[in-house]
Protein backbone atom coordinates (compact mmCIF):
# COMPACT_ATOMS: atom_id res chain seq x y z
CA UNK A 1 0.00 0.00 0.00
CA UNK A 2 2.74 2.82 0.83
CA UNK A 3 4.93 1.33 -1.80
CA UNK A 4 1.74 2.25 -4.26
CA UNK A 5 1.54 5.47 -2.79
CA UNK A 6 5.30 6.17 -3.29
CA UNK A 7 5.16 5.07 -6.86
CA UNK A 8 2.00 7.52 -7.69
CA UNK A 9 3.91 10.01 -5.91
CA UNK A 10 6.72 9.91 -8.34
CA UNK A 11 4.75 9.53 -11.10
CA UNK A 12 2.76 12.65 -10.34
CA UNK A 13 5.96 14.86 -9.74
CA UNK A 14 7.37 13.66 -12.76
CA UNK A 15 4.08 14.59 -14.59
CA UNK A 16 3.99 18.06 -13.20
CA UNK A 17 7.29 19.44 -12.90
CA UNK A 18 9.04 17.22 -15.36
CA UNK A 19 11.61 16.27 -12.79
CA UNK A 20 12.75 13.11 -11.93
CA UNK A 21 11.82 12.70 -7.80
CA UNK A 22 15.47 13.06 -7.30
CA UNK A 23 15.91 16.29 -9.07
CA UNK A 24 12.87 17.22 -7.58
CA UNK A 25 13.88 16.33 -3.63
CA UNK A 26 17.10 18.44 -4.50
CA UNK A 27 15.42 21.26 -5.39
CA UNK A 28 12.83 21.50 -3.09
CA UNK A 29 15.77 20.65 -0.06
CA UNK A 30 17.73 23.84 -1.73
CA UNK A 31 14.78 26.20 -1.67
CA UNK A 32 14.10 25.34 2.41
CA UNK A 33 17.96 25.45 2.99
CA UNK A 34 18.04 29.14 0.68
CA UNK A 35 14.89 30.03 2.95
CA UNK A 36 16.23 29.37 6.38
CA UNK A 37 19.41 31.22 5.96
CA UNK A 38 18.00 34.35 3.80
CA UNK A 39 15.46 34.40 7.39
CA UNK A 40 18.18 34.03 10.00
CA UNK A 41 19.87 37.26 8.35
CA UNK A 42 17.66 39.64 7.81
CA UNK A 43 15.22 38.60 10.98
CA UNK A 44 12.07 38.69 9.56
CA UNK A 45 9.60 37.05 11.34
CA UNK A 46 11.87 33.86 12.66
CA UNK A 47 12.65 33.91 15.95
CA UNK A 48 16.29 33.58 15.79
CA UNK A 49 16.64 37.15 17.25
CA UNK A 50 13.20 37.65 19.10
CA UNK A 51 14.80 40.46 21.73
CA UNK A 52 17.41 42.25 19.84
CA UNK A 53 14.76 45.17 18.68
CA UNK A 54 12.80 45.87 22.39
CA UNK A 55 16.13 45.44 24.55
CA UNK A 56 18.38 48.64 22.54
CA UNK A 57 15.19 50.38 22.06
CA UNK A 58 14.61 50.25 26.21
CA UNK A 59 18.32 50.50 26.94
CA UNK A 60 17.94 53.91 24.82
CA UNK A 61 14.60 55.00 26.18
CA UNK A 62 15.52 55.39 30.41
CA UNK A 63 12.69 56.23 32.33
CA UNK A 64 12.40 58.82 34.84
CA UNK A 65 12.23 58.52 38.46
CA UNK A 66 9.43 59.32 40.13
CA UNK A 67 8.98 62.82 41.30
CA UNK A 68 10.45 63.58 44.97
CA UNK A 69 8.27 65.61 47.20
CA UNK A 70 10.36 68.54 48.98
CA UNK A 71 8.06 70.39 50.95
CA UNK A 72 8.88 73.68 51.80
CA UNK A 73 12.39 75.32 50.33
CA UNK A 74 13.80 78.35 49.65
CA UNK A 75 14.23 80.19 46.35
CA UNK A 76 18.31 79.42 47.09
CA UNK A 77 17.76 75.79 47.24
CA UNK A 78 15.68 75.88 44.34
CA UNK A 79 18.87 77.11 42.07
CA UNK A 80 20.30 73.37 42.85
CA UNK A 81 17.93 72.16 40.62
CA UNK A 82 18.21 74.10 37.41
CA UNK A 83 19.13 70.85 35.32
CA UNK A 84 23.19 71.46 35.46
CA UNK A 85 23.12 68.48 37.89
CA UNK A 86 21.66 65.07 36.03
CA UNK A 87 21.40 63.55 39.16
CA UNK A 88 18.76 65.86 40.46
CA UNK A 89 15.36 66.78 38.97
CA UNK A 90 14.82 69.95 37.04
CA UNK A 91 12.38 71.84 38.70
CA UNK A 92 10.76 75.43 38.01
CA UNK A 93 8.19 77.73 40.29
CA UNK A 94 4.83 79.79 39.66
CA UNK A 95 3.60 81.61 42.13
CA UNK A 96 5.29 80.21 44.96
CA UNK A 97 4.74 76.68 43.57
CA UNK A 98 7.49 74.46 42.64
CA UNK A 99 6.95 71.63 39.52
CA UNK A 100 8.93 68.78 38.94
CA UNK A 101 9.68 69.88 34.91
CA UNK A 102 12.14 66.69 34.40
CA UNK A 103 9.97 65.29 31.69
CA UNK A 104 11.23 68.62 29.58
CA UNK A 105 14.70 68.53 29.72
CA UNK A 106 14.25 69.60 25.65
CA UNK A 107 12.72 73.10 27.22
CA UNK A 108 13.83 73.92 30.28
CA UNK A 109 17.65 71.51 30.67
CA UNK A 110 21.00 73.31 29.93
CA UNK A 111 21.07 74.67 26.37
CA UNK A 112 17.35 74.30 26.28
CA UNK A 113 15.39 77.42 25.13
CA UNK A 114 13.42 78.31 28.46
CA UNK A 115 16.46 76.95 30.46
CA UNK A 116 16.79 80.35 32.21
CA UNK A 117 13.43 79.65 34.22
CA UNK A 118 14.87 76.23 35.80
CA UNK A 119 15.90 76.38 39.15
CA UNK A 120 13.73 79.79 39.75
CA UNK A 121 9.99 80.76 40.67
CA UNK A 122 9.49 82.55 36.15
CA UNK A 123 6.23 83.92 37.45
CA UNK A 124 7.04 87.59 36.40
CA UNK A 125 8.45 86.51 33.56
CA UNK A 126 5.99 84.02 32.46
CA UNK A 127 3.37 86.64 33.24
CA UNK A 128 4.97 89.47 31.18
CA UNK A 129 6.14 87.12 28.36
CA UNK A 130 10.22 88.44 29.01
CA UNK A 131 13.17 86.28 28.86
CA UNK A 132 14.95 89.61 30.73
CA UNK A 133 17.31 88.55 33.66
CA UNK A 134 15.37 91.21 36.06
CA UNK A 135 11.82 89.19 35.34
CA UNK A 136 13.19 86.05 36.07
CA UNK A 137 11.28 86.16 40.04
CA UNK A 138 8.19 85.64 41.44
CA UNK A 139 7.32 89.08 42.38
CA UNK A 140 4.17 89.99 40.97
CA UNK A 141 4.10 93.73 41.81
CA UNK A 142 2.76 96.18 39.13
CA UNK A 143 1.48 93.49 36.68
CA UNK A 144 -1.70 94.47 35.00
CA UNK A 145 -5.21 92.42 34.68
CA UNK A 146 -3.78 91.05 31.87
CA UNK A 147 -0.45 89.99 32.81
CA UNK A 148 -2.01 88.25 35.59
CA UNK A 149 -4.04 86.18 33.68
CA UNK A 150 -1.78 84.98 31.13
CA UNK A 151 -0.10 84.12 34.03
CA UNK A 152 -2.88 81.90 35.67
CA UNK A 153 -3.07 80.41 31.79
CA UNK A 154 0.65 78.95 32.71
CA UNK A 155 -0.07 78.22 36.23
CA UNK A 156 -3.22 75.99 34.93
CA UNK A 157 -0.80 74.22 31.85
CA UNK A 158 1.85 73.67 34.74
CA UNK A 159 -1.01 72.36 36.88
CA UNK A 160 -2.17 69.88 34.25
CA UNK A 161 0.96 68.73 32.74
CA UNK A 162 3.75 68.53 35.69
CA UNK A 163 3.64 66.94 39.18
CA UNK A 164 4.01 69.87 42.05
CA UNK A 165 6.64 69.46 44.47
CA UNK A 166 6.76 71.48 46.82
CA UNK A 167 6.15 75.57 47.96
CA UNK A 168 9.37 78.43 48.32
CA UNK A 169 9.53 79.34 51.41
CA UNK A 170 8.28 82.81 51.64
CA UNK A 171 9.34 85.11 54.59
CA UNK A 172 7.14 87.42 54.52
CA UNK A 173 3.96 85.78 53.96
CA UNK A 174 2.57 82.50 54.44
CA UNK A 175 1.46 79.98 51.44
CA UNK A 176 0.46 77.32 54.44
CA UNK A 177 -3.24 77.46 52.53
CA UNK A 178 -1.86 76.29 49.32
CA UNK A 179 0.37 73.49 50.73
CA UNK A 180 -2.18 71.32 51.54
CA UNK A 181 -3.21 67.92 50.05
CA UNK A 182 -2.64 69.43 46.49
CA UNK A 183 -1.11 66.93 44.80
CA UNK A 184 -3.72 66.57 42.26
CA UNK A 185 -3.22 68.57 39.58
CA UNK A 186 -6.31 69.96 38.87
CA UNK A 187 -6.83 73.49 38.79
CA UNK A 188 -9.33 74.10 41.70
CA UNK A 189 -9.66 76.94 43.49
CA UNK A 190 -7.64 75.60 46.56
CA UNK A 191 -4.77 74.74 44.66
CA UNK A 192 -4.24 78.25 42.91
CA UNK A 193 -1.40 79.54 45.34
CA UNK A 194 -1.84 82.75 45.77
CA UNK A 195 1.07 84.38 47.76
CA UNK A 196 -0.03 87.20 49.77
CA UNK A 197 2.58 90.02 48.82
CA UNK A 198 1.85 89.43 45.51
CA UNK A 199 -1.82 90.57 44.96
CA UNK A 200 -3.78 92.64 47.52
CA UNK A 201 -7.23 90.70 47.29
CA UNK A 202 -10.24 93.06 44.95
CA UNK A 203 -13.22 93.61 46.81
CA UNK A 204 -14.73 90.76 44.32
CA UNK A 205 -12.49 88.15 46.25
CA UNK A 206 -13.11 90.11 49.77
CA UNK A 207 -17.25 89.20 49.18
CA UNK A 208 -16.86 85.67 48.17
CA UNK A 209 -14.58 85.01 51.15
CA UNK A 210 -16.91 86.40 53.33
CA UNK A 211 -20.25 84.29 51.86
CA UNK A 212 -17.37 81.64 52.27
CA UNK A 213 -17.33 82.41 55.88
CA UNK A 214 -20.35 82.77 56.47
C1 LIG B 1 8.66 83.87 19.15
C2 LIG B 1 8.07 83.57 20.28
C3 LIG B 1 7.84 82.17 20.76
C4 LIG B 1 7.67 81.03 20.07
C5 LIG B 1 7.66 80.83 18.55
C6 LIG B 1 7.49 79.96 21.03
C7 LIG B 1 7.28 78.64 20.72
C8 LIG B 1 7.10 77.65 21.61
C9 LIG B 1 6.84 76.27 21.28
C10 LIG B 1 6.71 75.70 19.87
C11 LIG B 1 6.73 75.59 22.44
C12 LIG B 1 6.50 74.10 22.58
C13 LIG B 1 5.05 73.86 22.92
C14 LIG B 1 4.77 72.43 23.22
O1 LIG B 1 5.25 71.55 22.51
O2 LIG B 1 4.05 72.16 24.21
C15 LIG B 1 6.93 76.53 23.50
C16 LIG B 1 6.92 76.21 24.81
C17 LIG B 1 7.08 77.12 25.82
N1 LIG B 1 7.20 78.47 25.70
FE1 LIG B 1 7.43 79.47 23.98
N2 LIG B 1 7.58 80.49 22.27
C18 LIG B 1 7.78 81.82 22.16
C19 LIG B 1 7.91 82.74 23.15
C20 LIG B 1 7.85 82.45 24.47
C21 LIG B 1 7.96 83.42 25.54
C22 LIG B 1 8.15 84.92 25.36
C23 LIG B 1 7.85 82.74 26.70
C24 LIG B 1 7.89 83.24 28.13
C25 LIG B 1 8.62 84.24 28.51
C26 LIG B 1 7.69 81.34 26.36
C27 LIG B 1 7.56 80.33 27.27
C28 LIG B 1 7.39 79.01 26.95
C29 LIG B 1 7.38 77.94 27.92
C30 LIG B 1 7.52 78.09 29.42
C31 LIG B 1 7.20 76.75 27.22
C32 LIG B 1 7.19 75.36 27.76
C33 LIG B 1 5.81 74.97 28.29
C34 LIG B 1 5.83 73.56 28.83
O3 LIG B 1 6.55 73.28 29.79
O4 LIG B 1 5.07 72.75 28.31
N3 LIG B 1 7.69 81.21 25.02
N4 LIG B 1 7.16 77.76 22.98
Amino acid sequence: MAVELLETLKEAITAYTGLSPNAFFTVLAAGVAIYYVVSVLFGGSSDHQPQHRPRSFEEEVQPLPPPVQLGEISEEELKAYDGNDPEKPLLMAIKGQIYDVSQSRMFYGPGGPYALFAGKDASRALAKMSFEDKDLNGDLTGLGAFELDALQDWEYKFMSKYVKVGSIKNSEASTAESTATDSAAEPTESTVAEPAHVSEPTEEDKEAKEVKDE
